[in-house]
């Protein structure tokens, strides 16, 4: 099963995980991150401003999860811009380091490809932070998608642009394509941590965390990780049938064990 954390707040998320992607940097300098985008992760980016200051990261290494395709790097809302704004400036990690999918056009045939061998070369992501969208998707791994999936390009369901829509002008402006790691790609992560907060999260979670495995939930993936630390606030947990038992085995677990 993959381990709960219910806390109180965001904030209290973010200073968890963040602890925990310092421990792996001082135990490995050039530690390996799998980088999500999107309002959830932003609480552990902002906790890792303060616990990295003064430490050298300069060695450390990042996979983003995906990109639009088609969308021109520089505009503020491609995964590039915004990884880059919300994490290699703020963190000042190197970013010759730090990868994100391909999402032009001209070479989208085999971006998946490229990709998929980047990762290899680096001996795989270490820790994966992910979200989880309203329809259950990690990375932009629409329902539908096969858990033994590769790096791909995807359709955008209507739901995702809708939920995406607020950071462009208006819904047109949503890429209608993406390019994602697969489900089988974030698998073989070596430590899943996955955040989600708030009331409109709570089915979703639910699903994927004790619902059945299944392609229509790509969440529920997560089931077949042996670690997967999944880390909610109150709300997004209210769905959650086992939640006593997740407070209570957190509230017990060896203070060494860290998530
Ligand atoms: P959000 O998106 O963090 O902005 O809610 C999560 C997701 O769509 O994966």
């Amino acid at each position: 099963m993959a381990e709960v954390v219910i806390v109180e707040s965001p904030e209290a998320a973010g200073a968890l995980v963040a602890t925990e992607i310092v421990e792996l940097i001082d135990s490995r300098s050039d530690a390996v991150l799998g980088l999500a985008t999107g309002s959830t992760p932003l609480p552990v980016y902002q906790a890792l401003r303060a616990k990295l200051a003064g430490r050298d990261v300069s060695q450390v290494r990042g996979f983003a999860l995906d990109e639009y395709v088609g969308i021109d790097p520089s505009h503020p809302e491609s995964y590039r811009s915004v990884i880059t704004r919300e994490v290699v400036e703020p963190l000042g990690l190197d970013p010759e380091r730090i990868h994100v999918p391909n999402g032009a056009e001209a070479t989208i045939q085999h971006a998946g490809e490229d990709y998929e061998a980047a990762i290899e070369a680096a001996g795989g992501v270490d820790l994966q932070i992910l979200g989880i969208g309203t329809d259950g998707h990690i990375g932009f791994n629409e329902p539908g998608s096969s858990f033994a999936s590769r790096t791909r390009v995807k359709t955008l369901t209507e739901q995702t642009r809708e939920d995406n829509a607020r950071f462009f002008d208006s819904i047109d402006d949503v890429p209608m394509h993406c390019i994602t790691q697969g489900l089988g790609t974030i698998l073989r992560a070596r430590h899943l941590v996955l955040l989600a907060f708030g009331e409109g999260k709570a089915d979703a979670v639910a699903a994927a965390v004790e619902g059945p495995l299944t392609a229509l939930l790509p969440g529920s993936a997560i089931q077949l990780h042996p670690h997967a630390t999944i880390v909610v606030d109150e709300a997004a947990a209210s769905r959650l049938q086992l939640a006593d038992y997740y407070r209570y085995t957190f509230a017990n677990k060896p203070a060494w064990q860290g998530i």
